[in-house]
């Protein structure tokens, strides 16, 4: 069976990361995706994992210590817009899985305009070759709003600079998640003397 949005993104990721790499979480929720990251670049990587809800954080640090990958991993408790005042190297791979917390307040979601904010600082830190993986839940109101706008600001992403890729099931009922992937172009295949 063809692969899900959710189990796109990872697949993504785990082509990407390496041993030593550097990653972020922009949405740590239950840590699904921190835990992913955290193995794949080990403990002499780097994973700077975000949310605004400390019981998110806390689910995601026993996760990780459960798993005994906590020491790569930085929890920050703040908006990820912020995310440039926190990571000063560049990132190899983001990821971020929008909406809210699976099992918590469903008021707390995340929305356009911050995530796009989100994003776009993710992408001034992604290194050439580096990947982005943005997933979206359109089926309710917030996130069909969020999913929009997000989608009007991949497609305006100039391609010279960036691969985006769109991928979600077309005649799943429901609205079913959709993955934004953006990969940021080396200069050399740009033409450009880097
Ligand atoms: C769908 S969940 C993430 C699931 C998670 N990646 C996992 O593997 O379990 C979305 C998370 O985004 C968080 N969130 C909402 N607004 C945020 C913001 N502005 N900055 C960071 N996290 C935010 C929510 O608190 C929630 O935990």
């Amino acid at each position: 069976m063809l692969p899900n949005a959710l189990t796109f993104a990872r697949s993504l990721l785990e082509g990407r990361l390496k041993a030593g790499g550097r990653a972020l979480d922009g949405t740590a929720g239950n840590g699904h995706d921190t835990l992913l990251l955290a193995r794949l670049v080990g403990e002499t990587g780097r994973v700077w994992a975000f949310d605004i809800q400390k019981q998110a954080l806390d689910a995601t640090k026993g996760r990780l210590k459960a798993a005994g990958a906590d020491k790569q991993v930085v929890l920050v408790c703040d908006s990820h817009e912020r995310l440039a005042d926190y990571i000063k190297e560049p990132l190899d791979a983001a990821v971020f899985n929008f909406g809210y917390l699976p099992g918590g307040d469903k008021n707390i979601t995340t929305c356009a305009e911050s995530s796009i904010a989100a994003l776009e600082a993710a992408l001034g830190l992604l290194t050439e070759g580096g990947i982005l993986a943005a997933v979206l839940y359109g089926g309710h109101p917030a996130g069909a709003q969020e999913s929009a706008a997000v989608q009007e600001w991949a497609a305006a992403l100039p391609q010279e600079r960036f691969a985006v890729l769109r991928y979600a099931f077309a005649n799943q009922r429901n609205s079913p998640p959709l993955l934004l992937a953006v990969e940021k172009i080396s200069k050399q295949k740009q033409g450009i003397q880097p």
